[in-house]
């Protein structure tokens, strides 16, 4: 990374490098192959996926096999064979499978043929419309993507893009020109130290439009050739050609991942990161020294002024604060303040979900960060969620479970049940019909049938069992005891002021924490909808840390507030007003729908609404349990200071 020198950015530049040391430590499936010379290596090829179209807005978002009949790509001997595949990378649309194109080592090869293709006008209409709104084949070489070099001009580096065009438009008219040649350009090193011993360091694709008219020999590709169109009235007969060049590069394996992750002016990244972390940190800890100061305050307040009265009951001190004093401030509430609050079933089922979901996404990230689940191990950040949120249904089941039976909840059985089933089954039940939608479109982002077997046999044979066996002990544990008693008759709620009022003091806390992780998100998004590499892990930990600070410390304050106010419905205010920085995920995918994608099918918004309401909901879970845990340590903290007769 071209920045790494810059001894002032040592910090950014161990951040960014991370999934460059992972290199060194060859997980399984990274092990570097080597090849001899004229060795075969094999080309495999992947799913078609939309990308960003001429105007630099996405129009689809269905994606397709490769060898989907009516684009009519030639097929290798034998039919083609899928690739192994982990869980993450099936979930993440890849679908590999083997492809006719032969690679030998350190071999050219120019104009070699591979298959003569007639398309009709109904196959023709549908492959323009494909080009039209922006497609892109993804082949892999040796688990390298096949990528095309782009300068980003900022830099001014070079870097790969994954995948490149099935066609392109004409600057000057409405028609397509469809590519039916590439030349394959790979670049290979010898490994140090060793004879005949080469390996691929990095794969670009030029594709090209090339209508021939004769037969087609090694010198054909000198000639210039007018584009392929493919003719919507009538039969087009296309031959598909490639060239294969090796260059030798002094790229070495550990690094060849280094020109696929590139960072669009990282600069402007970093700094707009450190300058809300700036801010943030600033606010909390501003409010946080008030907030502190003010309840020191009240605590030596209301410990005087009980020792005054006990001076008072024994006669020998003349009352100079009356009782009056004593009955403001969030004191009053301390019979009620832990009352048992409404549906404590579906708030212990969310929080175990959450605590679930919290340890997860912290797990995930610092490994990612550590380099553990780097781009060339293919689909590896999925399938670790996956496998670690399964294995945490222990935390979920204990959690929920201590909780439930803290807020004095009854139905256990009920708890044991829901806390596995409820989020995972609302996930996977809105996943299931976004597939139904895929399958009716024939798109292989469809997941496999056999896939959606493996989860939900994982989720039954292992994650509810575990989620069990963590209620069991949960109900077992001894439940947390408040520190104060609640009183037998609940107090009357004085109405609030404008602000505390629910949806107003939902909207503000819940702003907060989404300022936190605001910039990171639209690189997440892009990442998820623009298919790019997402790797950027430094500066994700660090959001996700922000994220968690603001959204603790402003839901706090929120809590403190109404205590104040003597509203002692505290529970489902911290869990629904932190929780609200989820609505504002959503309107911000709305808005980036709007501003970055313009879908013409009903399929592709029912998706990307679909998708964006899953991980809104999941967010949803996750900060509303922040933001309860932190409000719940908060008043057990502030309750238990206090001298209570
Ligand atoms: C293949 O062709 C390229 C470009 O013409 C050339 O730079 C390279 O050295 C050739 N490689 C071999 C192994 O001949």
């Amino acid at each position: 990374m071209q920045l790494k020198h810059a001894p002032s950015r040592v910090l950014m530049a161990s951040l960014l490098a991370a999934p460059q040391l992972a290199s060194a430590f060859y997980l399984p499936g990274v092990a570097p192959t080597s090849y001899k010379k004229d060795e075969l290596v094999p080309l495999y090829v992947n799913t078609i996926r939309p990308v960003a179209g001429s105007d630099a807005m996405l129009h689809s978002l269905v994606s397709y096999d490769y060898y989907y009949p009516l684009f009519q790509f030639c097929r290798p001997e034998g039919g083609p064979q899928s690739a192994s595949e982990s869980l993450g990378s099936i979930l993440f649309g890849d679908r590999i499978k083997t492809s006719p194109f032969e690679l030998k080592m350190a071999h050219n090869e120019t104009c070699k043929t591979l298959c003569e293709v007639t398309y009709q006008k109904g196959h023709a209409m549908f492959v323009n419309q494909q080009i039209r709104s922006g497609i892109s084949l993804n082949w892999l070489v040796d688990g390298l993507p096949a990528g095309q070099k782009i300068i980003d001009e900022i830099s001014e580096t070079e870097f790969y893009n994954p995948g490149f065009l099935l066609g392109q438009q004409f600057q000057d008219s409405d028609q397509v020109q469809f590519n039916n040649h590439y030349d394959i350009i790979v670049e290979y090193h010898e490994v140090a130290g060793s004879k005949d011993q080469y390996r691929v360091v990095g794969v670009i694709v030029q594709p090209e439009s090339r209508k021939y008219t004769g037969p087609v020999g090694p010198d054909t590709c000198n000639t210039a050739l007018d584009p392929v169109i493919l003719s919507e009235t009538g039969d087009t007969k296309v031959q598909f050609t490639y060239s294969v060049y090796w260059i030798p590069s002094t790229t070495a394996w550990a690094t060849r991942w280094d020109k696929y992750l590139h960072v669009f002016d990282p600069k402007i990244h970093w700094f707009s990161l450190v300058n809300s972390a700036i801010i943030v940190i600033f606010l909390v800890m501003t409010v946080m020294s008030i907030l502190v100061r003010t309840l020191k305050k009240d605590i030596a307040r209301y410990n005087r002024l009980d020792q005054i009265n006990l001076d008072d009951l024994s006669g020998t001190s003349s009352a100079l604060e009356d009782g009056v004093q004593e009955d403001s401030g969030w004191k009053l509430v301390h019979g009620d303040v832990f009352r048992t609050p409404p549906n404590p079933l579906l708030l212990s089922v969310f929080l175990g979900n959450g605590a679930q979901l919290f340890v997860m996404t912290g797990f995930t990230i610092a490994f990612a960060l550590l380099g553990f689940l780097s781009p060339s191990y293919r689909g590896s950040l999925g399938t670790f969620m996956i496998l670690l949120y399964t294995v945490l249904g222990f935390v979920g089941g204990y959690t929920s479970a201590r909780f439930y039976k803290s807020l004095h909840g009854e139905k256990w059985k009920l708890n044991i049940i829901l806390t596995p089933l409820l989020v995972p089954g609302i996930v996977f039940a809105t996943f299931f019909l976004l597939d139904l939608f895929l399958w009716a479109k024939q798109s292989s982002g469809a997941v496999p049938f056999t896939t959606m077997l493996v989860i939900v046999l994982i989720w039954f044979v292992i994650s509810v069992p575990l989620s069990f066996a963590g209620s069991w002990l949960g109900f077992r544990a001894p439940a947390i005891e408040p520190p104060v008693r609640t009183n037998q008759i609940p107090r009357q709620i004085p109405p609030v002021t404008t602000y505390l009022q629910p949806i107003p003091s939902m909207l503000l806390v819940g702003l907060l924490p989404f300022g936190a992780i605001f910039v990171e998100l639209y690189f997440i998004m892009s990442s998820i909808w623009f298919s790019k590499i997402y790797y950027m892990f430094g500066f994700l930990f660090l959001c996700y840390g922000l994220m968690i600070l603001t959204c603790a410390s402003v839901t706090v304050l929120l809590v403190y507030f109404l205590l104040c106010a003597e509203n002692y419905n505290w529970q489902w205010r911290a869990f629904l007003a932190a929780g609200t920085s989820a609505g504002y995920i959503f309107l911000n995918a709305l808005i980036y729908w709007i501003s970055k994608l313009s879908m013409s099918g009903f399929a592709g918004s029912v998706l990307y609404i679909g998708y964006s309401l899953l991980i809104s909901f999941l967010f949803f879970i996750l900060t509303g349990s922040i933001g309860f845990f932190a409000s719940w340590l908060f008043v057990r903290k502030i309750y238990s200071s206090i001298k209570i007769d």
